[in-house]
């Protein structure tokens, strides 16, 4: 089976009428909590891209998008100085109601670093949305406001996760096999 279609062997963790059916209930919690606000749905590239696409269609309140891409020295390298700042916010958003909208919580230190710099930016809430949270990994004291779901420490992929930047594009999310050749 070539690289394109060795996916459909992998374990489904979350099918896609699961991850939609989860991300319509916070999409209701989101348009309970800002009633009347207008939110910024803060994207933080690559991983959250479909995530965040199919959460601001499950959102009513008024809202527009941001994007940021931070470094990552993979994963083993990373500490919280290691986080920089690749492609930053475009609008400012102070007095703004932001959400930091993410496909994984993992060790926490991207969205620690994301979330002290945008504080000194004065937004008037700052709030995380995360699809996934693997709480047995974290390395920083941060939750996320909105959690998909809490999952094992297993390496997963699809819905917007990659392993060498392939399989974002799989629509449900897959365990990936320990024993999975490395890419390149
Ligand atoms: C993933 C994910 C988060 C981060 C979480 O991004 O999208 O941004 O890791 O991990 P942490 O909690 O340990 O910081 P990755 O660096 O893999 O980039 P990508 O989104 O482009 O896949």
């Amino acid at each position: 089976m070539s690289h394109a279609t060795i996916h459909k062997e992998f374990p489904v963790l979350f099918s896609e009428e699961q991850i939609a059916a989860r991300t319509a209930e916070i999409g209701r919690q989101i348009d309970q909590d800002y009633a009347g606000h207008a939110v910024v749905l803060v994207g933080v590239l690559k991983g959250a891209a479909i995530f965040l696409a199919d959460l601001a269609r499950c959102i009513t309140v008024e809202c527009t998008f941001d994007f940021v891409a931070v470094s990552s020295y993979g994963k083993g390298q990373r500490t919280s100085g290691a986080v920089k700042m690749i492609k930053d916010l475009d609008q400012p958003i102070e007095g703004k109601h932001i959400i930091i909208v993410e496909d994984i919580l993992d060790t926490g230190l991207t969205l620690c670093f994301l979330r002290s710099l945008f504080e000194q930016h004065k937004p008037a809430s700052l709030r995380i949305a995360a699809l996934l949270d693997k709480p047995s990994r974290r390395l920083e004291k941060i939750d996320a406001d909105y959690v998909g779901f809490h999952i094992p420490n297993h390496f997963v992929i699809g819905y917007g996760m990659d392993y060498a930047e392939r399989f974002r594009n799989v629509p449900d999310i897959r365990l990936m096999p320990p024993d999975y050749p490395e890419l390149h």
